[in-house]
């Protein structure tokens, strides 16, 4: 198990890529005159009962070994020095061995008064979830729903039938907001559909086009796949899509928070994100490179300096507070052109800079 966290960092680290999906495939149209002023930009977002101070946040990754307490202290260091939230990786490694908790903890030590999720699968019941909860005083609790990775691991989980069940479960009994999420893969609109059924109330749709769990697992076996399994998943900008279509046809349209992950990695990643209905937005690879490849000084300087240029680009698009991002226009590429004619999605309101 211990093994395993570390392999993830190391492999992720490797397979690092830049994501091209968000360019290639969504534009924001150009307006030349942004009346707004600067300074007058506010970033925050109040979502899940709480105030972020920015719309985007260190999504979860780690913990469970003495390694990863060290990367989970540095990765708290920024989520404190640039006022992130912060996401702590699956902490079932606590429920197998206590000692090691403080791989968690150290990110409540590091950061006594950020915005902390904590995260499971759904292997455990609601009072454990409580307890993981409660051990980092979280704000949140994250349930990562992660099917195509547990069965490209060996030692996987291979029961599911009980899932919905569980977060059903989960959502009535955890004492703080419960989100579901993917890992990469992406939710579609039967998913959300599913999910909203059973009470749930904030989603992370973390599709694909950044970390790839199939590729990492795949990397870890002996018996190598026979498929390419590198690109299963839903990519992040369309799972945002099937996420509104899902909202829209349960008319719960403003209710649900609606997170967005998966091959985020600069600025105006997020803007799109935001602009495609993201409440708030996850970031993983980026930072862990960001907290591997540099000390923790530089890392705090470049995140700030992607909080300014975040701040350039909410100006230019005309965007004084988070919510504005609902008036930007976009145009989209072929495949998602092709993806929402298939999929009777609209994409009518996006054109106009009427607002959604
Ligand atoms: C090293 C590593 C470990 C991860 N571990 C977890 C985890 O324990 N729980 C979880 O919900 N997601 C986990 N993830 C998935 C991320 O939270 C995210 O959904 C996924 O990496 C896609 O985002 P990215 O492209 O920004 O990395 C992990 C990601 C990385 C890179």
């Amino acid at each position: 198990m211990l093994n395993r966290k570390d392999d993830h960092i190391r492999l992720a680290q490797e397979q690092f890529h830049p994501s091209h999906f968000f360019d290639d495939e969504i534009e924001f149209v150009h307006q030349s005159l942004p009346l707004v002023h600067v300074d007058k930009i506010s970033s925050q977002q109040s979502v899940l009962g709480k105030k972020f101070a920015w719309p985007f946040f260190i999504n979860a990754m780690t913990g469970g070994s003495s390694k990863t307490k060290r990367v989970n202290a540095s990765l708290a260091q920024i989520a404190k020095d640039c006022n992130l939230a912060m996401a702590v990786g699956s902490m079932s490694p606590i429920f197998k061995d206590p000692s090691n908790k403080d791989s968690y903890t150290i990110v409540r030590e590091v950061n006594p008064d950020g915005i902390i999720f904590s995260n499971l699968n759904l292997n455990y019941s609601p009072s454990q979830m409580q307890e993981a909860v409660d051990l980092i005083e979280a704000d949140a609790l994250q349930l990562h729903i992660n099917a195509p990775q547990e069965l490209v691991m060996p030692e996987g989980d291979r029961d599911f039938s009980q899932w919905l069940k569980k977060i059903e479960a989960s959502v009535k009994q955890v004492k703080c907001p419960v989100i579901i999420k993917e890992v990469g893969f992406g939710m579609s609109q039967e998913t959300i559909q599913q999910l909203l059924s059973v009470g749930v109330k904030a989603v992370d749709i973390s599709g694909r086009g950044g970390t790839s769990f199939t590729r990492i697992e795949g990397a870890r076996r002996k018996q190598p796949l026979l498929s390419n399994w590198d690109n299963w998943g839903i990519p992040t900008p369309i799972a945002l899509l099937e996420a509104r279509a899902a909202f829209q046809a349960s008319k719960k349209e403003g209710k649900i928070t609606l997170i967005a992950s998966g091959g985020v990695q600069t600025p105006m990643d997020v803007a799109k994100c935001l602009a495609l209905g993201a409440d708030l937005v996850g970031l993983s690879g980026f930072f862990l490179q960001l907290v591997l490849d540099h000390t923790s000084k530089e890392a705090c300087r470049l995140t700030k300096a992607f909080q300014e240029e975040f701040l350039m680009i909410m100006a230019l698009l005309a965007c004084q507070e988070i919510k504005d991002f609902s008036h930007s226009s976009l145009i989209f590429g072929d495949r998602i052109l092709n993806w929402a004619k298939q999929r009777h999605l609209s994409l009518e309101e996006f054109s106009t800079t009427k607002g959604r």
